[in-house]
């Protein structure tokens, strides 16, 4: 299997505009950046991207959507033809999705807290007087506080990495006896949290308030990760599906967001495989009425554009020129 040329591309309308950039080495440049499109900044490394993208378009946006100062945005004159047309902009980096061995990527598409009611709901949770919070690992109340729901604990080495032991108190299943005694379909919260999102998928296929909250996981290619495994664990790439993710389940944004999700480079590690995952769920993200921007190189992921911004012709001071702006032409 390969990535296949899209057999069309979107036409667009709307844009926004940028006049005048000339941080680092842009070199006075006016830029369209349409709305509602899949758009891919290309060019050789050096040439200007992520000054245009990141230092200029975003803060600028930003600045004018009303959202906080962050940092200096870069030299430019003019941004127009926001008017409504984006109400957000979201940058969805490789940056982990949690420090802490807490989160992971069910509690971060908040499939979890589905999971902790439905517990709730089983008549031996309700004999018990069981509440969902009895459910979580990250309040006191139904985890195992030895290990304070990690399953495993700590020990601190003065001159190694520190090893992980598997907790004597609860044996690794991370919650006390009375509430992994609560089954649902003959499985407990500890064996729910081993299971992969595609088996938990299925599993919960009855159950659409958590089956609905767990699809955009498998969807943009991550099935194959264990509930409750550590967001801290995760690789960048994956980080960046769950925040992926996160946009595509229902509810996540409002009917009326028109949200500019902007990229860097999201290919970086990816497999063939997984990249059609990503243009899937890039897609989808369009489809919801945002519009997405992409700073990549990889080949598989500008073919897929449905506009392309390209910056050079070299990197540095010869860079910084806006060279072409076109609709890709067969590949
Ligand atoms: N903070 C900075 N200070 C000075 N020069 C910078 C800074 N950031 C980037 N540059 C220079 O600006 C040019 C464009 O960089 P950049 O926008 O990062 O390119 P790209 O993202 O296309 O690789 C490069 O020559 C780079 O060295
Ligand atoms: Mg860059
Ligand atoms: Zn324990």
């Amino acid at each position: 299997m390969e990535v296949k040329v899209p057999s069309s591309r979107r036409p667009w309308r709307n844009a926004l505009e940028i006049t005048g950039a000339r941080e680092n080495n842009l070199k006075n440049v006016n830029v369209k950046f349409p709305l509602n499109v899949m758009t891919v900044v290309t060019g050789v490394s050096g040439s200007g991207k992520s000054t245009l993208v990141k230092r200029i378009l975003a803060p600028a946006l930003m600045k004018q959507l009303g959202g906080g100062a962050g940092e200096a945005t870069g030299r430019f004159d003019r941004l127009m033809g926001v008017n409504g047309q984006v109400t957000h902009v979201e940058f969805v980096d490789q940056n982990p999705i949690g420090k802490s061995s807490r989160s992971n990527p069910v509690t971060y598409v908040k499939a979890y807290d589905a999971i902790r009611t439905l517990f709730s709901e089983q008549p031996l949770a309700k004999a018990r007087g069981l509440k969902p919070s009895h459910f979580s690992f990250n309040i006191e109340g139904g985890r195992c506080e030895v290990c304070q729901g990690e399953g495993q604990v700590k020990i601190e080495m003065q001159f190694m990495a520190d090893i992980y032991l598997t907790c004597e108190s609860c044996n690794g299943h991370k919650f006390k006896q009375d509430i992994l005694d609560v089954k649902f379909q003959e499985k407990g919260i500890d064996d729910v949290l081993d299971m992969t999102v595609a088996d938990a998928v299925e599993f919960f296929k009855g159950q659409p308030k958590v089956a609905e909250r767990l699809r955009p996981l498998d969807d943009v290619g991550l099935g194959y990760i264990r509930l409750g495994q550590s967001a801290n664990t995760l690789s960048g790439g994956e980080a960046q599906r769950v925040k992926l993710a996160s946009f595509l389940t229902k509810g996540a944004t409002l009917q009326q967001d028109k949200i500019l999700f902007i990229f860097d480079e999201p290919s970086t590690g990816l497999h063939f495989h997984d990249i059609n995952k990503l243009l899937k769920a890039l897609n989808a993200l369009i489809e919801q009425g945002n519009s997405v921007l992409i700073i990549e190189h990889n080949v598989d992921i500008i073919k897929c554009a449905d506009w392309i911004i390209d910056l050079g012709p070299e990197g540095g001071l010869n860079g910084g020129i806006y060279c072409s702006k076109a609709r890709p032409r067969i590949w």
